[in-house]
């Protein structure tokens, strides 16, 4: 009986390996979950950490300069020897100096987020060596992205922590995993377990990506009070920015509920009257609101200001229960798919 158990076992293992076979070999790693850039978060400690466990860590390179960048590598370089990735902004107004750094420190795989990438810099990309990974919200931008020489696709659902587009995982898996092979495709947002990878995988996805629930791992620079917060948090804690006028829009960023999301709202309030009463112009008053959160992510992850600071985590945080080494949580995740399989061979 035992044995027979081992030998199940053996072959979930085996197959949850051919499931995710095109991303572990796209990515260069025994198991194809990359760990989401999360800006302030994803720096050489933990992007290290996920590698060295198996895993694909991305370093968030957000609002670095090409110099902090460069040191950035070189600390995960002088900390893994495996393969990592860096995430850059695409209207980083030095992109291409990024570019440039990434690609001469030798990074593999180079993450383009926050919009369509310029055709530059996917020329610059590609011609330096390194794969392609670019964030498709929808089915049309999927295939152009992979037609404009994409390596490889993300698709994050709204579940997700950070800034979010409308629609959840579920849905966009299913407009877009069945009708785009050309790529792997690696899905995002609201992922906490084995099982809900596994069933990705056999949708078609090449892989998975996570961040909140690495965001408080013991590797992780959080400050404790933020770790703690995520800990203590459930899956309702985590909600999008509220706009509370459309003629002065908010980009969608989900975090937990605190103080700071409180006066957000009538910080809005207290905007939109002073651009209706023609104190202020309608561009003032946008730029009032969007700089609320100015450095506010800082403020949570470093110095623990867990109040007003801007707490960007997502659904899955009420699957974060405790503060779990990188590896633990890995090896957590592929344990539920191969007992999901194996519990399948079984009956
Ligand atoms: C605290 C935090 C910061 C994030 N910052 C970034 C970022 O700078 N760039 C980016 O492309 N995605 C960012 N994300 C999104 C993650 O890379 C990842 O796609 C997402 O966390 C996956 O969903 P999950 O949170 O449900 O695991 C961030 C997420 C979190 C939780």
């Amino acid at each position: 009986m035992a044995s027979m158990q081992t030998e199940c076992l053996h072959a979930a293992r085996a197959r949850l390996d051919r499931l995710w076979a095109r991303g572990t070999e796209f990515l260069g790693c025994r198991y194809a979950i990359m760990g989401g850039a999360m800006s302030w978060l994803s720096e050489k400690h933990l992007v290290s950490a996920i590698s060295n466990a198996g895993g694909f860590g991305v370093i968030a390179c957000g609002a670095m300069s090409p110099a902090q960048l460069e040191e950035q590598i070189a600390g995960t370089q002088a900390l893994t020897d495996k393969p990592f990735g860096v995430n850059l902004i695409t209207m980083h107004p030095e992109l291409n100096d990024l570019i440039r750094v990434s690609l001469d420190a030798k990074v593999g795989h180079i993450v383009l987020a926050g919009g369509i990438p310029p055709g530059p810099a996917i020329r610059a990309v590609k011609d330096g060596g390194a794969k392609l990974i670019t964030f498709a919200p929808a089915l049309a931008l999927a295939k152009r992205f992979a037609r404009l020489g994409s390596d490889a696709i993300v698709i994050e659902g709204s579940e997700a922590g950070g800034h979010i587009g409308p629609v959840s995982l579920t849905v966009l898996a299913q407009e877009i995993l069945p009708h785009l092979r050309d790529v792997p495709i690696f899905v995002a947002g609201g992922l906490g377990r084995g099982e809900a990878i596994l069933s990705y995988l056999e949708m078609g996805a090449s892989g998975a990506q996570l961040g909140t629930r690495f965001a408080a791992s013991v590797e992780s620079i959080a400050h404790e009070k933020f770790k703690k917060f995520f800990v203590q948090a459930a899956a309702r804690d985590a909600v999008p920015s509220v706009e509370l006028d459309p003629r002065l829009p908010v980009i969608p960023v989900r975090g937990l509920v605190n103080e700071g999301t409180k006066k957000f709202l009538a910080h809005q309030a207290e905007t939109r009257d002073k651009f209706l009463s023609g104190a202020i112009t309608k561009e003032a008053a946008q730029l009032l609101i969007e700089r609320f959160w100015a450095g506010a992510l800082r403020r949570a992850v470093i110095e623990g200001d867990i109040e007003t600071g801007s707490v960007m985590a997502g659904q899955s945080v009420g699957m974060v229960t405790h503060i779990q080494p990188v590896a633990e949580i890995i090896q957590e995740l592929v344990d539920q798919a191969v007992k999901a399989l194996a519990a399948r061979e079984v009956v």
